[in-house]
């Protein structure tokens, strides 16, 4: 599959089978995040892979809203993902570089995981970023150190559906040429 087909293949996923997915897979996901580049080269992003049926159960119904519950329902790993702060966009003696603080960490992260969805859709998996969820009660359930952030819980699983493309806004609304 060629770059621009796998832009276009890869939606939003909020109906999925109940088929397993392997460990292999999802490793093999997470290997193409840390692909990603990174201030420094410093990857700072981390995977917290939930995948028994248990855990499942508790993260969908404890750390997310119903809606975003309803929308991973089927799905069969669930992937929160964190930085660790202080690191990306901070200098040795911890301070920020400049104006975008710990938002260099959530960059890297957001790149990292990009890399992931897209890696998942080549591999005809479907994901759903969700931003909504309880990051006290995720740091809580799966013992997710202080100094890390909890940015999105990704959903992965094999899709039930094939929405298509949500409107995207033109060139010429979002860049400016000089
Ligand atoms: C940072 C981020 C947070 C998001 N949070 C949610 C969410 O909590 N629930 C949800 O249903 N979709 C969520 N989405 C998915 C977006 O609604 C979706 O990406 C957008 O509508 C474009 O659709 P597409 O991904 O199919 O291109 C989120 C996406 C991003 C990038």
């Amino acid at each position: 599959m060629d770059f621009t087909e796998l832009l276009n293949k890869r939606r939003s996923i909020r109906a999925f089978e109940p088929k397993p997915v392997s460990k292999e897979t999802v490793e093999e996901i997470i290997k193409a995040a840390g692909k990603a580049p990174s201030w420094k080269n410093s990857q700072t992003g981390r995977y917290y892979v939930v995948m028994s049926e248990t855990a499942l159960e508790e993260i969908k119904t404890e750390c997310l809203p119903p809606f975003n519950a309803k929308n991973c329902a089927d799905a069969q790993v669930l992937i929160v993902t964190t930085f660790v702060k202080g690191i990306a966009g901070f200098n040795g003696d911890g301070e920020p570089v400049n104006n975008l603080g710990e938002g260099w960490g959530a960059y890297d992260l957001g790149l990292q995981n990009e890399n992931l969805v897209l890696k998942a859709a080549e591999l005809g998996l479907g994901t759903l970023i969700m931003g909504i969820r309880d990051n006290v009660k995720l740091k809580e359930r799966l013992g997710i150190p202080e100094n890390e952030e909890v940015a999105a819980v990704i959903s992965l699983g094999y899709p039930a559906v094939s929405p298509s493309e949500p409107k995207r806004k033109e060139v010429s609304e979002i860049a400016k040429f000089f």
